[in-house]
């Protein structure tokens, strides 16, 4: 949530941060500002509600000698979508950006009288009056004291006024990045924005303070000691982030899953059977595991499901899936015979985060799935298996999706593998399967001018179903979601023999139902739920195995996916799911990839 980027050093600043902000805008995009210090004039600060083409047109005028400042993307927490309310903030000698939840901040502003100093409604710049208020010329002791005044998340970037060519940031919990090359130095919450300047990079250590000087990066702890930070270095280059030729980075997304899933499986198969020894998870925590818990949000929780799924029925380990932001205000019933798996795509997700904290807390060892690199859920978890999607940047996630559900698949055949619960060829036969899931896909993909046409003839609904039985329902909910989230259509999912307990009761002339039969065992079941809203003139698009042809008196389209084991299936039903939702934003002729109210990497609560 908000992109941040900072620069100094030897090249016109205004380019770098716009550039970059374009990179940082699937974060939030309500709004985007600049500040640069104009060598002749100080601090100037453009800002602009909407998107980042807006404020580059409002930054046209910056001058070309500025070559320090910060920039900012805004996904709103306080304070509606105004110019005043976009960052950066100016109080006094202080300018700053922000991403992050202060939560004291109304505190703040009474017991430090910094109301007269306040022209928005942001919590941040309750941080700009109060460091300018602690401002006596010494950036560190200023820095210091204000941290340890401020309760929530924050990664703050910050100029001073009498302090040029220098950037200060410093950090809880809200992810930032910071690398140093030949033409100064750079700090952004991602590496898309970094990535063209240096694949090395370091993550920010919480609750240290960084100095951006045009020679260098400093870092110090909170005692004013020197730290050496630990560098990492990246594995993609900026083509992997930008649009290479699609129309949008989810239709790219989409088209990625068979190389990315390839990046996931490959190294991790080893004379055909699943190996972690790269990743340093210890076999024992696998085989000691009595029951497993995963915790994650939205697209990465119903990637959980799938795993539940397949370890439920081929291992008979029990398994829940719980929503992070409900898990953490619990009492879990997990201790230390527990696995929890936690899934997250960015890595940075603060529920899933927070919901790792209670679950190492209550003694159960996390595993997490994460996709990027060094971030905080990584960083945090007992082990960390990485799947290897490359940046996602679209706000669905679709390749991230797919990756996670390898991870998960790998994962259980190690633990049965482990634990004796499946041979080894068992385990040989599954990962030989598990390595052609690219094919699955790629097969499913040309079905993609068919679905084209069933997304016309969804745009135009106010609601539409998803139902299914089994890992149907599963998938449903992952395609309702989907749906929902850019193309704003009302989409829900429906275990499909549930629907005569109420929800039959919204099927109407023409409403769509999407009904998802790969299982086998229960096809004459869904067959039957189908042909009950068929009657009651539901449109439904089928999704089944190429072998299974159904009249028009049960479906009015029907997709077909290569037939293979439902467990199997999934990845192909995840790229039909997909396509449907891409297909009718665009048909709608929505921002596919930025859709309203959402932003890529939810780091509030
Ligand atoms: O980065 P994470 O995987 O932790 O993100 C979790 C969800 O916010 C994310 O999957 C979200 O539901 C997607 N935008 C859905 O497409």
């Amino acid at each position: 949530m908000c992109g941040i980027i900072g620069y100094t050093g030897d090249n016109p600043v205004k380019d770098i941060l716009i550039n970059g902000l374009k990179q940082l805008e699937y974060r939030g995009y309500d709004s985007a500002g600049i500040a640069v210090y104009d060598p002749k004039t100080g601090i100037v600060i453009k800002k602009r509600t909407g998107r980042v083409a807006e404020l580059e047109e409002a930054a046209k005028d910056v001058a070309q000698d500025a070559t320090c400042g910060i920039g900012h993307t805004r996904w709103a927490t306080h304070g509606g979508v105004t110019e005043e309310n976009a960052h950066p903030h100016r109080c006094g000698s202080v300018t700053l950006i922000h991403n992050g939840i202060i939560e004291n901040y109304k505190e703040l502003t009474v017991e430090y009288g910094l109301k007269e100093s306040l022209k928005s409604e942001t919590d941040t710049e309750v941080v700009a009056a109060l460091l300018d208020k602690l401002y006596d010329g010494d950036p560190y002791k200023a820095i210091k004291q204000a941290v340890n005044l401020l309760a929530g998340s924050f990664a703050l970037c910050i100029i001073f006024d009498d302090q040029p060519g220098k950037i200060f940031a410093v950090r809880n919990v809200s992810p930032m990045i910071a690398a140093d090359f030949e033409g100064g130095s750079i700090i952004a919450s991602d590496l898309t924005a970094v990535i063209s300047f240096s694949k090395k990079y370091f993550v920010v250590p919480e609750y240290h303070i960084i100095t951006l000087t045009p020679d260098g990066i400093g870092v110090q702890d909170l005692k004013g000691r020197k730290v050496e930070p630990e560098y990492l270095e990246v594995n993609w280059d900026i083509t992997s982030a930008q649009k290479g030729g699609y129309p949008h980075f989810m239709l790219k997304e989409i088209y990625e899953q068979p190389e990315a899933l390839e990046r996931t499986i490959t190294p991790r198969i080893q004379n055909g059977l699943p190996d972690f020894t790269e990743d340093g998870i210890d076999d024992s925590v696998l085989k000691n595991l009595k029951n497993i818990n995963i915790v994650a949000c939205g697209t990465a929780m119903y990637a959980g499901m799938v795993g539940k799924s397949l370890i439920e029925t081929r291992l008979r380990i029990p398994v829940t899936v719980e929503i992070a932001s409900e898990f953490r205000y619990k009492d879990p019933i997990i201790d230390s015979d527990t696995l929890t798996i936690v899934v997250s795509q960015s890595g940075e997700t603060i529920d899933t985060l927070e919901a790792l904290r209670l679950a190492k807390h209550k003694d159960s060892k996390v595993l997490s799935i994460v996709n990027v690199k060094g971030s905080t859920i990584a960083r945090e978890s007992d082990y960390v298996l990485y799947t290897h999607a490359g940046p996602e940047i679209a706000v669905a996630s679709t390749k991230a999706y797919t990756v996670q559900i390898s991870a998960m698949y790998l994962l259980a055949a190690r633990i049965g593998l482990v634990k004796g619960i499946l041979s080894e060829s068992v385990v040989k036969k599954f990962m030989t399967r598990l390595l052609s899931v690219g094919d699955i896909i790629k097969e499913t993909l040309q079905e993609a001018d068919r679905i084209k046409e069933v997304a016309n003839h969804i745009k135009n609904a106010p609601d539409a179903f998803y139902i299914g039985r089994g890992i149907d329902y599963t998938m449903s909910l992952e395609a309702s979601l989907k749906l929902k989230e850019i193309s704003y259509i009302h989409a829900e999912a429906y275990a499909a023999g549930e629907l005569k307990h109420g929800t039959i009761a919204l099927i109407s002339e023409n409403v769509p139902v999407i009904a998802i039969a790969s299982e086998e065992h229960v096809y004459s079941k869904i067959i039957s739920n189908v042909r009950e809203v068929k009657s009651r003139g539901a449109y439904v698009i089928l999704v089944t195995s190429g072998d299974k042809s159904e009249s028009t008196e049960v479906c009015d389209r029907q997709i077909r996916i290569p037939k293979v084991d439902s467990i199997f299936s999934v990845f192909a039903i995840a790229v039909v799911i997909q396509l449907i939702a891409y297909y009718t934003s665009d048909a709608k002729g929505l921002d596919v990839d930025k859709p309203r109210n959402l932003a890529k990497s939810v780091t509030v609560e």
